[in-house]
């Protein structure tokens, strides 16, 4: 896939959003626009934060949520969650390899149970763990902090390692997308997919961007973005 015909999707990270209100919360960035529902899932042992669980996957396809929610687990061991998250209704499931002790077989659970699988790098992880899985991963997930907490600022390291990731995508002629996850703002989001994204997962971005009438409008900071991410096309 080159530049010209690579596709861009919005995924806003809940992690950001108001949870007493969580299903309105999603409700709202997609009529505002976004394509995916980025669902961070940490463990307080993985990383060093608590947050959401595939009970609030589940609630959210219950209260009619179709677009393809993106669970990340920061979670160790993952094979559990993986197929408690296939049963909640997530449409992908990516997960660090360093969580897991058997990388292979936990995308193949992912796969086997009719999702599409991603691995998840941190900013220190090497790519070289896609060395023999390439064909078995649907998502690789560039993270540009380091996992547990929203707010934090990108690591512009991240840019040549996005540059990397891109190049093995396209030597390898898979369909497999490029994610970014952490400090993506209007101001960096073009740079970010100059350097080989196509799906940017933003938390505060969008979820502190409501206007002052309605704090719980997202269409304009979704329009930036793709206003942003026209002119690199
Ligand atoms: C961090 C999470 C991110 C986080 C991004 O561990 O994986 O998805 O919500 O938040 P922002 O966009 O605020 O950096
Ligand atoms: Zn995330």
């Amino acid at each position: 896939m080159t530049d010209a015909t690579r596709d861009f999707l919005i995924a806003p990270s809940i992690l950001s959003a108001d949870f007493a209100r969580l299903g309105e919360e999603v409700d709202n960035v997609l009529a505002a626009g976004a394509d995916i529902v980025h669902f961070d899932v940490m463990d307080n042992h993985y990383v060093p934060n608590l947050t959401i669980g595939p009970m609030v996957c589940e609630a959210l396809r219950k209260h009619g949520v179709t677009a393809p929610i993106d669970a990340h687990l920061m979670v160790r061991p993952v094979d559990r969650l993986i197929d408690d998250f296939i049963e909640a209704g997530a449409s992908y499931i990516t997960f660090h390899p360093e969580a897991s002790d058997h990388i292979d077989r936990s995308l193949q659970l992912i796969r086997d149970g009719g999702c599409k699988a991603g691995l998840v790098f941190n900013p220190a992880t090497p790519l070289s763990y896609l060395d023999h899985v390439m064909d078995k991963v649907d998502m690789i997930l560039l993270m540009s902090v380091n996992p547990g907490f929203g707010g934090q600022a990108f690591i512009p390291g991240t840019l040549d390692k996005l540059r990397e990731a891109r190049r093995r995508i396209d030597a390898s002629g898979l369909d497999i997308r490029l994610e970014i996850d952490g400090g993506v703002k209007v101001d960096n989001i073009a740079e970010i997919a100059r350097a080989g994204a196509d799906t940017f997962v933003a938390g505060s971005a969008i979820f502190k961007a409501g206007s002052e009438v309605d704090p719980h409008r997202y269409d304009s900071v979704i329009r930036e973005f793709r206003e942003q991410l026209a002119g690199v096309r």
